[in-house]
């Protein structure tokens, strides 16, 4: 699984390394001879690259005579060289459609207006070639890569060799210094030192902590490309479609298992949905919350090490990715026996409430924040009835004391990242108002920590929470997730009936 590296790098040029020296002569020679030629493959265009152009094309107007370096990011490190699998860029998904590991897309301003486009990647080799056998990065560790040809058949985008990247910039400034340039910085470490090496302006230092000229920037590109996101296109709006049945299917995969869950734990529960999430996608979304008991208090529990225990509820917080890299984003909170007890179908049915004034607000033209206020409002109203809180409800919501048993807002945008667009400009995001095509989530809840003194023994360690997917439309709302059990007797049914193996 290990190969030897004697190789090296250097800043601007992607790794090229040396066959490793151990091997004689007589083997180097020996492993690269005798192999079949490389065949060229017939590039399937994907599905949408008519999409992909059109953003770029927005992107390049919104940025006139700017360079655009939006590279896809490179996976992290776990070990020495042992990484983290690895998720390209939303932003370059959203640009590309593509997900290879260290391309970087250029947009270089033409002196006639609009920009040249250029995807740089690393191609295909031969297997007689050293690339081919490169430790770390080779193609007979990796698998097979796509040639240029391939790639650029299959995205719809000029692409070009990666090793050409650093060249290309620096001729690229050298011909024309006075172009700025804007990147997404933190991605990948040779284009951004890359960057801050042609762009002395780069290097500047922070005064008064204000962001330098470059920050300013790259700032904005990112938040540009947030705020883009904001309303989806056909093509995105059926992902999240996609996402949201896959993610359903791993709801009921859980359901149906949790016998197995109750002997082992919310290890099983976390196991069962990313088995669902690897089969039908490309990964989780996001990391699983698989909370039984007082850990759905958490609302960050994503340990998932804890027992199953009937008689208490199970929150379980997940969404499937698809292998386009949009997400669902769903929580349904069950009884583990199939059977709330009074208190927690008195607090559940508080937060199903929620949960539909909240979804009843979301239209286009209402403001984002009135859905939050509407699901804050219901839960305000049944803790000051409930006597946890003293009411009126209006000085409640005004001093925000229900905040102590709510803990979150009721939902944000949801798409290729599960907290999506959260950079957009707040006047067009969370000061702004809704629009057909946007997706948000819908997820009221409602948390008794174990050690809460201000609320009667009976509430501490219940957490509920319920989150839906929903599409703003023309004409109102369409819940995603609404084939999801989600009322108190559908999801008692839906645990025993599925318990019974039905
Ligand atoms: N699962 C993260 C969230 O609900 O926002
Ligand atoms: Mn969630
Ligand atoms: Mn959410």
């Amino acid at each position: 699984m290990h190969v030897i590296d004697n190789g090296k790098s250097s800043v601007g040029e992607r790794q090229r390394t040396a066959a490793p020296q151990r091997y004689s002569e007589e083997l180097l020679t020996f492993l690269r001879s005798g192999w079949a030629e490389r065949s060229e493959r017939t590039p399937v265009p994907i599905e949408q690259s008519a999409c992909t152009a059109k953003r770029r094309q927005a992107l390049s107007a919104a940025f006139p005579g700017e360079r655009l370096v939006i590279p896809a990011g490179t996976a992290k490190t776990r070990v020495n060289d042992v990484k983290f699998g690895f998720r390209p860029s939303s932003e370059y998904v959203y640009l590309t459609g593509d997900r290879t590991e260290g391309a970087v897309l250029v947009l270089e301003p033409t002196p006639a207006g609009g920009h040249d486009e250029r995807l740089y990647l690393q191609p295909g080799t031969s297997p007689d070639s050293r690339e081919f056998w490169a430790p770390g990065h080779g193609e007979l560790e990796g698998g097979r890569r796509r040639s240029l040809a391939e790639a650029a058949g299959e995205l719809g985008v000029a692409t070009g060799d990666i090793g050409r990247l650093a060249a290309d910039l620096r001729e690229a400034v050298a011909a024309r210094p006075e172009v700025p340039s804007r990147m997404l910085r933190g991605h990948d470490v040779v284009p951004d030192a890359l960057l801050a090496e042609l762009e002395p302006d780069r290097l500047a230092a922070r005064e008064g902590g204000e962001p330098t000229a470059a920050e300013a920037r790259d700032r904005e590109l990112k938040a540009h490309l947030a705020g883009a996101r904001l309303v989806k296109d056909a093509w995105e709006i059926e992902q999240v479609r996609r996402a949201c049945a896959s993610t359903m299917r791993g709801f009921d995969d859980v359901v149906a298992e949790l016998d197995q869950a109750i002997a082992v734990g919310e290890r099983w529960v976390e196991g069962t949905f990313w088995r669902r999430a690897r089969a039908d996608g490309n990964d989780v979304g996001y990391s699983s919350v698989c909370a039984a008991g007082a850990h759905a208090c958490s609302l960050h529990w994503v340990r998932n090490d804890g027992p199953l225990r009937p008689g208490e509820l199970l929150l379980l917080d997940a969404g499937v990715e698809t292998d386009t890299f949009y997400t669902a984003d769903v929580t349904r909170t069950f009884p583990i026996s199939g059977t709330f007890t009074a208190i927690q179908r008195k607090v559940y049915n508080a937060v199903h409430d929620a949960l539909e004034a909240a979804i009843a607000a979301v239209e286009p033209g209402a403001r984002f924040r009135a859905y939050h206020e509407a699901a804050e409002r219901t839960l305000a109203e049944r803790l000051v009835a409930w006597g946890l809180l003293d009411g009126p409800v209006d000085r409640v919501l005004e001093r925000g004391l229900s905040r102590r048993y709510t803990l979150h807002g009721a939902g944000h945008m949801l798409g290729l990242d599960v907290h999506d667009c959260s950079g957009a400009p707040r006047a067009d995001y969370v000061d702004g108002v809704l629009e057909p095509g946007m997706v948000l989530t819908v997820e009221p809840g409602l948390y008794f920590q174990p050690g809460d003194l201000t609320v009667p023994a009976e509430y501490r360690g219940i957490g509920v929470r319920i989150e839906d997917d929903v599409l703003v439309t023309e004409e109102g709302s369409e819940n995603l997730t609404a084939a999801l059990p989600c009322g108190a007797g559908e999801v008692e049914n839906w645990v025993r009936s599925r318990r019974r193996g039905n």
